[in-house]
């Protein structure tokens, strides 16, 4: 697939191998960075999961933070020489399974950043979670919700989601959740979030495996055909790179979906027939 706009950035992947359910070995690592480069992707902050909870299991935490320095290092090393195009950075997918989760911690950070991306374990929204991210918030640290779209659960008005933004969280859709890759309801929760203007950034959680440049390409072409071309630029590139320079996003305007829209793109796409593999 020919580049898409070559100055994406990705802020959600599992590319450190051997850490987690992404990336098993070092080639895996390189094929998914080769995947992304061909998708236009030069910013990277690859995110293996952490269970918030293990932090306090001190021994445990350090035992793991060691697998993944010493798996980072040479990921790092062998993409670094491959892809000397790509700017290849680490944070984590924190799953926040505990209200009082200490993420103080400098290591979780988004490349040395101050935001954290964080997710609510097993896809479900606990209760009180505006709370949480208050005082995450108050820790000093900018939280990422990881996926909004993916929870079970939310009302129709995603009044929680409006909540995590009143205290302070960023959101980060998913590109394969816009065009049916989790199914329909991920797919329309996707879509609303981005007509309430409440999604920061765009990014793959890749997991090694396959797709990617569909979802990206697919993505793009779905809000180009809804005149929401500077939107996906804003999504992919402007705001991971105001990231990476610890600069907040900027505001994106509310998706105007014309009525009836919906369906034909559906249709054009059918997306709403794939799932994740
Ligand atoms: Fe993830």
């Amino acid at each position: 697939m020919e580049s898409l706009l070559g100055d994406l950035g990705d802020l959600h992947s599992h590319l450190i191998p051997g850490v987690d359910d992404g990336a098993q070995a070092v080639e895996d690592s390189l094929d998914a960075v080769d995947r992304m480069v061909r998708a236009g992707v030069r910013r990277i902050v690859t995110t293996p999961h952490l269970t918030a909870s293990l932090i306090d299991d001190t021994d445990e935490f350090e035992v793991y933070m060691a697998k993944v320095d010493e798996a980072w290092q040479k990921a790092h090393r062998v993409v670094s020489k491959t892809f000397p195009e790509v700017d290849f950075h680490r944070g984590f997918e924190v799953a926040v399974d505990t209200p009082a989760a200490d993420l103080s911690d400098h290591r979780l950070r988004m490349a040395g950043t101050s935001f954290v991306l964080i997710e609510w374990p097993r896809l479900h929204v606990p209760q009180r979670t505006e709370r949480v991210v208050q005082r995450i918030r108050n820790a000093g640290i900018k939280p990422i919700i990881a996926h909004p779209e993916r929870y079970s659960g939310l009302d129709s008005e995603l009044a929680v989601v409006g909540l995590w933004r009143e205290a302070g969280a960023y959101v980060q859709v998913n590109h394969g959740s816009l065009v049916g890759r989790y199914g329909k309801v991920a797919q329309r929760t996707a879509m609303e979030l981005l007509k309430k203007g409440w999604v920061d950034f765009l990014s793959s959680d890749f997991h090694a495996r396959s797709g990617l440049e569909p979802y990206i390409r697919e993505a793009r072409e779905a809000l180009s055909d809804m005149g929401a071309d500077e939107q996906f630029r804003t999504l992919t590139a402007t705001n991971p790179a105001r990231l990476l320079a610890d600069e907040e996003p900027l505001p994106v305007q509310p998706l105007f979906v014309a009525p009836g829209w919906w369906d034909r793109v559906k249709d054009m796409l059918g997306g709403s027939r794939r799932r994740r593999p």
